[in-house]
């Protein structure tokens, strides 16, 4: 793995960095003497994160910030405007796995606000501050879920298809810059988040991943590859779906979602607020 220190500076910054991945990414980030600044809003967990990555000798600075509100990010450039910040890890995101009209239309919104208008925002606000520098990483997260549209999961996977798309862009736009731009595209990973969705995934035949393996081919990537996708049965999914027809992994995952998920629909009659 190369050294971050060296290559982008002092400081990184990860947006849910309190569990899962971003926890995973930011104690790979301290074993290499990385400052942090480590978002979330759970202070609490902020607070125990902080407490555990101050055990590999570096700085950590906490703000527990809502993503998913107007001005957050705002927020986030003001607090941070006096530390030299060379890598933003742009991770935190929720899934809503549902019906899409049984789903609230205001967690449809929140979700899209966290995974698509926050990461593109951080990823303005710290762009416009690498390109001074003439040096910088960008690392998105977007999701397996992203390369083709997944019934049930409709508005979280559409969210990373944008993610994977505005990485996939700015890798090139923004390398001349000096800046380096990935996509992490993880497949099933075992974080509270997967702990807590409405699927039974051992009916869904992909493998399951630590966060720490994830995390670490996600920071490997940054400079080499626009986009990674963890696991070789991942990379299979995301490479097998550009040679056949959109519609056949989308009909695929439509009937393997619906088949593993542990609330029944009632067949997409009644309409949320
Ligand atoms: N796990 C998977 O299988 C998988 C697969 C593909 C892609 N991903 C992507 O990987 C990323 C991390 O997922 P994960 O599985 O590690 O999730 P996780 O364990 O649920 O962690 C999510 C993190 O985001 C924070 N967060 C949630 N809502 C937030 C908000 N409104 N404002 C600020 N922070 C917020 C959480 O802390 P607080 O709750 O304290 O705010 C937590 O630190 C997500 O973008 C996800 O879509 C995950």
């Amino acid at each position: 793995m190369k050294n971050f220190k060296q290559t982008y500076g002092a400081w990184a910054l990860v947006t849910g960095a309190s569990s899962g991945i971003g926890e995973a990414m930011s104690i790979e980030l301290a074993k290499q003497g990385v400052n942090l600044v480590a978002v979330a809003r759970n202070e609490d967990k902020l607070l125990t994160l902080k407490t555990k990555l101050e055990t590999y000798n570096i700085e950590v600075k906490t703000l527990s910030v809502d993503l998913s509100l107007p001005g957050s990010s705002a927020e986030i450039a003001e607090k941070t405007a006096q530390l030299d910040i060379g890598l933003l890890v742009a991770n935190a995101g929720i899934e809503n796995t549902g019906a899409f009209i049984e789903n609230s239309q205001d967690q449809e919104r929140k979700l899209l606000d966290l995974n698509i208008t926050s990461p593109m925002e951080l990823s303005h606000i710290f762009a416009k501050r690498f390109a001074k520098k003439g040096k910088g990483g960008i690392l998105l997260l977007a999701s397996l879920f992203g390369y083709q549209g997944v019934p049930f999961v409709a508005n979280y996977s559409a969210s990373k298809a944008y993610i994977l798309s505005l990485g996939e862009a700015l890798n090139v736009e923004l390398k001349p810059l000096g800046i380096d731009v990935s996509v992490l595209s993880p497949g099933l990973t075992d974080t509270p988040m997967t702990q807590n969705m409405v699927v039974d995934f051992k009916k869904v035949p992909i493998t399951s991943h630590q966060p720490e393996v994830v995390a670490r081919v996600g920071l490997n990537a940054l400079g080499k590859k626009a986009t990674v996708v963890p696991g070789f049965i991942n990379k299979f999914y995301a490479w097998e779906n550009r040679l056949i027809p959109r519609s056949w992994p989308v009909k695929l995952f439509g009937i393997l979602i619906k088949r593993a998920m542990t609330v029944k629909t009632t067949g997409n009659k009644q309409a949320a607020v």
